[in-house]
């Protein structure tokens, strides 16, 4: 049973840290340094108060509260959803057991690295966009830049929660070390290429938001399966938060398109860019770009580590439970994206060993949705443009299609085709310095920047000239 979260206590939680004193006292003597990373490597912006939601419960009606605070008073915890004692495991060699309380001794290590791994993100998002206050295109947008920020703060909490109660003394060092690593940093980046990458625009923000927390979605997805309960269910709790991360990209994206198809219509034009709009051939190139560094996230089209991890029952499917086979998968094949004879194929590997690839292919479909839904916004302005996702190889680091360049049709490019092309494809600094040329800040409540729509909706029932930020 989870207990309802104290907030007189330092630390609020649902975990009973109260009961547990040393583990109460580890975690107080790392919240000052979380508090001074906040300090130096969070937003940038001052502010008096933000109308925030506050995780104050985990059961189903009623969990958030909302609220004006002062950011640095916002009350990180730990909350890990409702457990459920009679929970068994789903899949791998462990599959009908009871799921674990503890660590097994011979998981001990693939779990911490899965845990550092996912909450090392969570702190890169932060420093990603801490500079984005200072061009946030309404009071509206920058409440909700705020709240994304705050619960990635809150998830660096719950996984040093984990790290500090089941990982002992390594585990410690591990939760200090996620507050040295810096996004973009020479000696000590982070440890996923796309969370080095810069967030300087509020179109990369929107971009982030919906394709790189989109893939947090998935990771927490599989996470959530996890044979060890309690990461079961922290990673369920941060799904509810990362939900509205999800919103504030999808919707944002959507205004973007709507002012730029809006520009377009009015003026008879193709290039929103002098009218003070982003062009659609940007968007485009800002997708494509996200996209594909957010394809990286899933690793290589084959990996043995992720079998393993499976097998262990440390890591399922995406919706493990809704599927109709095994759960073991051991005599299973599966097709995976390959280069074959050095052409763009497909090759058949061990389902086990092709995990990665179904990961991504259950992202990729959730991805096309939001496609979908822009480009019905462009058919509603009456324009035959349409946004697309590009081809699964294009721009591609890591894994089958690292090594070749390919377009975003599919083709395979000589360095040279590409190295003259790339700029058609991917934001060129002529793109980027338009875009920032875009950002400048309204602050005036109601208001709203040229190059964006207003939302459908305010958050939690206010309208859109709610006084969302008191600036300091
Ligand atoms: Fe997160
Ligand atoms: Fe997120």
């Amino acid at each position: 049973m989870t207990s309802a979260p104290d907030y007189t206590e330092k630390i609020p939680n649902n975990v009973d840290l109260r009961d547990d004193r040393r583990l109460q006292r580890a975690l107080e003597s790392w919240q000052p340094n979380f508090l001074n990373w906040w300090e130096s490597m969070g937003p940038t912006l001052r502010t008096q108060d933000v109308y925030l939601r506050t995780a104050v419960n985990v059961g189903r009606e009623g969990w958030a509260h909302f609220g004006h605070v002062p950011m640095k008073d916002y009350r990180w915890g730990i909350f890990l959803a409702e457990r459920n004692a009679e929970r068994q495991i789903a899949f791998g060699q462990h599959k009908g057991e009871p799921a674990w309380q503890k660590v097994p001794g011979e998981y001990r290590a693939d779990l911490q690295r899965l845990i550092v791994i996912q909450g090392d993100t969570e702190p890169a998002s932060v420093e990603q966009q801490r500079n984005l206050g200072a061009t946030a295109p309404s009071l509206y947008d920058l409440r909700n830049l705020f709240q994304v920020n705050v619960e990635e703060g809150r998830h660096l909490w719950a996984m040093v929660y984990l790290l500090h109660a089941y990982f002992g003394r390594e585990g410690r060092e591990e939760a200090e070390e996620l507050l040295q690593r810096n996004s973009g940093s020479e000696e000590s980046p982070r440890i996923l290429g796309a969370f080095n990458e810069e967030t300087p625009d509020w179109l990369s923000f929107f971009m982030f938001t919906y394709f790189t927390d989109r893939d947090g979605k998935y990771q927490l997805g599989t996470l959530k399966e996890s044979a060890f309960d309690p990461l079961s269910r922290t990673c369920e709790f941060m799904l509810k938060e990362e939900a509205h991360h999800m919103m504030v990209g999808t919707t944002g994206i959507d205004r973007v398109v709507e002012r730029t198809a809006q520009l377009m219509v009015e003026n008879e034009t193709d290039d929103a860019g002098p009218l003070g709009g982003v062009p659609l051939t940007v968007i485009q190139k800002y997708l494509n770009f996200h996209y594909s560094v957010s394809l990286d996230l899933f690793g290589g089209e084959t990996s043995t580590n992720v079998a393993n991890y499976y097998t262990a029952g440390l890591k399922g499917r995406w919706l493990e439970e809704r599927r109709k086979d095994d759960h073991r998968l051991t005599d299973d094949a599966y097709l995976v994206d390959a280069l074959v004879e050095g052409e763009i194929g497909q090759t058949e590997v061990a389902a086990l060993v092709g995990l990665n690839t179904d990961l991504r292919r259950e992202y990729i479909s959730d991805c096309q949705t939001g496609v979908t839904r822009w480009n019905r916004i462009l058919d509603g302005a009456g324009l035959p443009h349409r946004l697309k996702l590009p081809h699964v190889a294009f721009n591609r680091r890591v894994g089958a299609f690292a090594s070749v360049e390919v377009s975003p049709d599919g083709e395979l490019l000589t360095p040279g085709e590409w190295a003259a092309q790339k700029g058609r494809w991917l934001p060129t600094d002529v793109d980027k310095t338009h875009v920032r040329s875009l950002m400048q800040p309204v602050r005036e409540r109601g208001k709203i920047a040229a190059w964006i729509a207003p939302p459908r909706n305010g958050i939690n029932g206010q309208p859109f000239d709610y006084d969302y930020v008191h600036l300091a």
